[in-house]
């Protein structure tokens, strides 16, 4: 089911409280999880959540304690996997609530790749898939889709006794809001047609379907309220899985509606996005489930503690200390935005050990009008899962071209970015490209690099002026300082603030502060925050590489209520 983490009227430190499990347990861009307990798998924990337009996509994470989570793998790492993952046009598009489990000794997700920009009645909007892997601690554990034709999406299997496979999915709401069954050959994605099971109870977009059997009952679990902060849990159920459905008579089951409890009273802005809470429950005998509201520390049972999950990824809230060594691949929680332009990004090239080369691409974060869905910016980033943290990259080679940036940002229509640019003249300042590309142009350059803080927001609500420092010329890279390195960092130290700052190793001193963004610029949408690096050419075809070392990522303090 999908709750959201909202609310945080105590603040304290995180910390986990000896043997409990602590929200969010994963923080961060990590929305709409489905979640299975396979005793067969050495009594683990996975869940999945939606990557929207994140490539590698569907993060699955492994705990066997309920509080230690590891990313083991994506269920989507090769982009041969799903092409069109290239039209998924606008940021809302992309991969949208899988729905993972585990039938005869097989890993299953159903999701959909949604292409949200199309009209809402166009069945096309809508692209289900069936992917599965017996070992999901593999490389590239997760085989190619099947596709099957849902008109809508949620997309969840149910396997009854007789081994039939019903599917519950959410229509369209805008056009009819309800949820449809239908049966599935999983094998083929031959399906039958799609019959309404229950409109939920008059909630906004019921959405979210799983079908659980219990107690000779088919309970129907669903989301309603839309995914902010009317998100709530509902539920009906009946004798036969095609219905009627009666639904509890205390609906909504749970909900962070008009509360001011941990997802009820409204932190704006949602600095992390949609981030996976847990909280317990207790289902008795012919009756309903009843859901313990969400808090920061999670009620129940506790399981004995087990922090060594196997896997290759890093736990949710480790630190981050990246060197790029030669012959390593590029770690599985670094993402780029869409499918990859896989020549742009180079570890350990020759003569530059211990870096990723970045190839600037003509796009920048932006795209053309951050609504299209061209590929090929060159971005390579992380979640951002602490409230508060430091994160730096430093640039070596010695040389500034075009354009050098780091970013803290959401999707096209969101985004910070830090950059170091070259701007020849002050009508460049207004970042209007003009003449040919600056490649092999170092010596007009270095008396004309500035790092440059602009920010790029749909929702932000007055101008924000672009922050341009000039660097110290006595620092600016040149052919004969081939070493230079220049450290960026963005950091912040509370809810509302990004901190841009840097250092130049030519030059003595540590870090000087550059400016300042926004958090509420780049909090929108259904995903969350991702921190990284990118080149680009701002709409030029620049050819000159840049190369990161010392990537850091230290989480300070996790923003929460008791
Ligand atoms: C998805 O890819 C297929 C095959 O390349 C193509 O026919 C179809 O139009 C694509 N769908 C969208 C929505 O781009
Ligand atoms: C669900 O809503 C549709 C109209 O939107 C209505 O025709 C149908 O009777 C409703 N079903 C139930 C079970 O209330
Ligand atoms: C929250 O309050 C509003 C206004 O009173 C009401 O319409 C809505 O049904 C409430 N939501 C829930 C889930 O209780
Ligand atoms: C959850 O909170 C609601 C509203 O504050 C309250 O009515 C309900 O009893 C609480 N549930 C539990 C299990 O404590
Ligand atoms: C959740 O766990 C706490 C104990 O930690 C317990 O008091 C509470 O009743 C539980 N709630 C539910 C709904 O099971
Ligand atoms: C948050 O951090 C920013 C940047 O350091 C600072 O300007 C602002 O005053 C801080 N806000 C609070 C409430 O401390
Ligand atoms: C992105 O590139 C376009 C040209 O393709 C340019 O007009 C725009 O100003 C750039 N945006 C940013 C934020 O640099
Ligand atoms: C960039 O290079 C490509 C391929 O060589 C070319 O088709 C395109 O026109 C160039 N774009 C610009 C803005 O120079």
């Amino acid at each position: 089911m999908k709750l959201f983490l909202c609310a945080l009227s105590l603040l304290s430190t995180y910390s986990r409280v000896l043997g409990r499990p602590h929200n969010p347990i994963l923080p961060g861009f990590h929305p709409d999880p489905s979640c299975i307990f396979v005793s067969e798998w050495d009594s683990t924990f996975f869940c999945a959540s939606s990557s929207f337009n994140a490539f590698p996509g569907i993060p699955i994470h492994a705990s066997q304690d309920l509080q230690t989570w590891r990313l083991i793998g994506n269920a989507l790492s090769r982009p041969e996997q799903l092409p069109n993952l290239t039209n998924a046009v606008g940021g809302t598009s992309g991969i949208w609530a899988p729905t993972l489990r585990y039938h005869n000794n097989e890993f299953f997700i159903l999701t959909t790749l949604v292409f949200d920009k199309m009209p809402i009645d166009d069945p096309a909007r809508w692209d289900n898939i069936i992917l599965r892997t017996k070992n999901p601690y593999t490389v590239n554990a997760w085989s190619d889709p099947v596709h099957f034709p849902f008109v809508g999406y949620d997309t969840s299997p149910f396997w009854s006794e007789d081994g039939t496979v019903y599917v519950q999915g959410a229509h369209p709401w805008q056009v009819s809001p309800h949820i449809d069954q239908m049966q599935l050959d999983l094998d083929t994605g031959e399906a039958t047609k799609q019959v309404p099971i229950w409109n939920g109870t008059g909630g906004l977009a019921p959405e979210g379907p799983h079908v659980h059997f219990k107690d000779g009952y088919y309970y129907l679990i669903i989301a309603e309220g839309g995914t902010g902060l009317n998100h709530m849990v509902t539920a009906a159920r009946s004798r036969n899985i095609n219905g009627p459905f009666t639904p509890a008579p205390n609906n909504p089951l749970l909900t962070n509606a008009n509360t001011s409890s941990y997802c009820g009273q409204s932190r704006s802005p949602h600095v992390q996005g949609r981030e996976t809470v847990l909280t317990n429950m207790t289902w008795n005998k012919d009756e309903w489930p009843v859901f313990e509201n969400v808090s920061g520390t999670i009620g129940g049972p506790t399981l004995p503690l087990r922090p060594s999950i196997r896997g290759n990824g890093p736990y949710t809230t480790a630190p981050d200390h990246l060197t790029f060594p030669p012959n390593s691949p590029l770690p599985i929680h670094l993402t780029h935005w869409r499918l990859p332009t896989t020549s742009a990004y180079a570890i350990s090239p020759p003569g530059y050990p211990d870096t990723l080369r970045l190839l600037p691409s003509l796009l920048n974060l932006t795209g053309f009008d951050a609504n299209s869905a061209e590929t090929g910016q060159t971005f390579v980033g992380r979640r951002q899962v602490h409230s508060e943290f430091v994160f730096s990259v430093d640039f070596v080679g010695g040389y500034v071209p075009g354009e050098e940036e780091e970013e803290a940002g959401g999707d096209g229509n969101h985004h910070i970015d830090f950059g170091i640019v070259c701007l020849k003249d002050s009508k460049n300042k207004d970042n209007k490209p003009s003449g040919p590309a600056p490649q092999s142009s170092q010596q007009s350059c270095a008396s004309s690099t500035f790092l440059r803080i602009r920010t790029t927001s749909t929702t932000a609500t007055t101008p924000r002026p672009d922050t341009l420092v000039s660097l110290p010329s006595s620092s600016n890279p040149s052919t004969t300082h081939p070493q230079t390195t220049t450290r960026l960092e963005i950091r912040a130290d509370n809810l509302t603030h990004y901190v841009f700052s840097y250092a130049r190793f030519s030059s003595s001193g540590g870090m000087r502060i550059a400016g300042y963004g926004l958090t509420e610029d780049v909090s929108w949408g259904f995903t969350g925050t991702l921190l990284g690096v990118y080149a680009t050419g701002n709409g030029r075809n620049a050819s000159t590489p840049v190369y990161v070392s010392r990537w850091r990522y230290e989480g300070v303090r996790q923003v929460t209520s008791r």
